[in-house]
């Protein structure tokens, strides 16, 4: 019996951050060990998005791959490959576009929020409302039964499952395989200015990449309790952006819900709490500058294309499978219908 196969993957519209690393880079690291795993870079998905600018989405492929190899995702381990380089995964996209249905993808909570976010009124590019669809092909080519990612992910691996029975049950085949998201603590990280969500769209992102003094500049910059204006008043910890990092990267929850509770009681202040968090941040991130710096840009090229090469001969297996079942695998069939026809 082979490993069970981890599959995720990244839009490479920029650097990654914080909310990558707790969402998601985490566990990746964990699961190498354990699982075939599968990182994509996903660029064909990117271009749904920047199809006007897609110099953007190429200068980023490499620094994604630094980002990955900084927190210690193992080449030797998991697979980096490039999702543009692997034709099967648009051929698949194909077959199943029959499976879904229009108002399905209109439904799906992803596309819904995205839709109300960019304002595309009636111009709604079909790349765009199709990429869930692109996506049950990237989980499914690998036969991913688990995925590494944050939340805001969970409507894609419905709608993967979704295809996967249907196409099972349709054409009577066990070929795909159903996944199951892997999910962390912290499930989604807020942004330093208090919003919903780290984003690099948003610009409220601390990136993995950032300098010892952007750290700390953002640090400081942090949303905290804006009632909290004096050393001695109490303040709140709830939507307190310092506490919700240092929930989410401190690694002692003890002495953080002490101070917790003097900082509600009153007379602990901001800057003692940004303090701590920005050492917090600083050691967290010092080990993957250097590892950064250390890495050669010839070398990540080749891991992506090394990467890249073993993933398009599973995926073209599994669309090789995939035809069988719906049974186009014509040519592979000229001698059963030179018989039967
Ligand atoms: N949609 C994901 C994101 O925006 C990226 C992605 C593409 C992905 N294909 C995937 C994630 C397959 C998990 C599995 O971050």
């Amino acid at each position: 019996m082979g490993k069970i196969v981890a599959l995720t993957g990244d839009r490479p519209t920029g650097k990654l951050h914080l909310g990558h690393l707790v969402g998601s880079l985490k566990s990746r690291v964990e699961l190498q060990d354990t699982y075939d795993q599968y990182i994509m870079i996903a660029d064909t998905q990117a271009l749904t998005d920047y199809f006007e600018n897609p110099q953007r989405v190429v200068d980023n492929i490499i620094e994604v791959v630094s980002d990955y190899l900084a927190v210690g995702i193992d080449p030797n381990l998991s697979t980096i490959f490039v999702q543009s380089q692997v034709p099967a995964l648009c051929e698949l996209t194909m077959y199943y576009m029959n499976l879904v249905t229009v108002s399905r993808l209109e439904r799906n909570p992803t596309v819904k929020a995205e839709l109300a976010q960019k304002d595309f009124g009636k111009a709604v590019p079909v790349g765009f409302f199709c990429y869930p669809i692109s996506q049950v092909s990237d989980i499914t080519a690998f036969k991913g039964e688990i995925v590494p990612v944050g939340e805001d992910q969970l409507p894609m691996i419905e709608q993967t499952n979704e295809v996967v029975r249907k196409f099972n049950r349709l054409y009577n085949t066990q070929c795909l395989k159903e996944a199951t998201a892997y999910l962390t603590k912290t499930k989604r990280l807020v942004g330093i200015d208090g919003k919903a969500k780290a984003s690099k769209s948003l610009n409220n992102a601390i990136f993995l990449s950032d300098s010892p003094e952007v750290i700390k500049e953002k640090v400081y910059s942090m949303f905290t309790d804006p009632n909290h204006l004096k050393v001695s008043d109490p303040g709140k910890v709830e939507g307190n952006v310092v506490f919700e990092y240092l929930d989410a990267f401190h690694p002692d929850a003890e002495e953080i819900s002490s101070l917790k509770a003097k900082y509600q009681k009153g007379g602990l202040g901001d800057t003692t709490i940004k303090s701590l968090l920005n050492n917090v941040l600083q050691d967290l991130l010092l080990p993957m500058r250097e590892k950064r710096i250390s890495l050669k840009k010839e070398d990540l090229f080749d891991i992506c294309i090394e990467g890249t090469r073993k993933a398009r001969g599973v995926a073209e297996q599994t669309l090789s499978e995939v035809k069988s079942s719906i049974g186009i695998d014509f040519f592979e069939k000229r001698d059963f219908y030179l018989k039967n026809h």
